[in-house]
């Protein structure tokens, strides 16, 4: 079994992190960004060729006012610090989600970086953030209304056609879905691109996930026997 082409992480578990450790709840999401540095440092280096990391969903917005306000402002100011390393790295950076709701100085940082980073090759990375699967079916559908009153013939049969309208319908499906924290649940995350994903659950809290762990994750991907609801060379089911 190869590298997989395109893995998802539902990055789980930095508030119980911090907790253990008697730290409020922002330390563990500050150590979270160390995780997602040593995680794409690996993936660059095992050749991973897209990451798509879950850092805020449509739902985290019940979250109280202090937290959902800090957690922009860590996505923006992490956005602004990492750019030029980012683009170095030749990565390509694409925020999927809804943009409405988010604060206009955020969205303009979002735009800066998809802009700079536009043109990078080596690794695609994907951050879906104000993100929620069934909200990118729906923003779908009323795309393909729309497109349909303009006029446009679609073929409404046609699964290509319909995953186009995706947020990012440039990439690959998620071929390994990973979660950390002990939790097994999908929550929302790219619910049509993982419609055949390998899940991998593990019991560590995101901030102790690193390159290390994401290579196991990956060991073990190997070893899986993908079918895809065909049968296998030996005719097994
Ligand atoms: C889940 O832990 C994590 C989040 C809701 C935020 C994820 C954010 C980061 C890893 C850092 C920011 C990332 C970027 C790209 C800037 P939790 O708070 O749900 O933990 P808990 O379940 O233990 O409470």
């Amino acid at each position: 079994m190869l590298i997989p082409s395109h893995v998802g992480i539902i990055m789980d578990g930095n508030g119980r992190w911090a907790k253990e450790r008697g730290l409020p709840r922002r330390e563990g999401h500050l150590a979270g960004i160390n995780a997602l540095e040593s995680v794409l440092r690996r993936a660059e280096l095992l050749g991973i060729p897209c990451l798509t990391v879950y850092a805020f969903s449509t739902e985290n917005w019940k979250r109280p006012g202090m937290e959902v306000k800090f957690l922009l402002q860590l996505f923006e100011e992490t956005l602004l610090n990492r750019a030029d390393e980012l683009f170095k790295n030749n990565v390509k950076v694409k925020v999927i989600g809804r943009r409405e709701g988010l604060p206009s100085n955020l969205i303009e940082t979002i735009k800066k970086i998809e802009e700079k980073t536009r043109n990078n090759k080596a690794f695609q990375l994907n951050i879906a953030f104000n993100y929620g699967g069934r909200a990118e079916i729906i923003d779908l559908v009323s795309s393909i209304v729309r497109d349909i009153q303009e006029g446009k013939k679609i073929d409404l049969n046609d699964e290509k056609t319909i995953a186009n309208y995706l947020y990012s319908p440039e990439y690959p499906e998620v071929e390994l879905l990973i979660r950390t924290s002990g939790e097994k649940r999908l929550s929302n995350f790219l619910l049509w691109q993982s419609a055949y994903a390998e899940l991998y659950f593990t019991d560590k809290y995101w901030p102790d996930f690193d390159g290390d762990e994401l290579e196991k994750a990956i060991e073990d991907f190997k070893k899986r026997n993908r079918r895809f609801g065909g049968l296998n060379e030996e005719g097994g089911g």
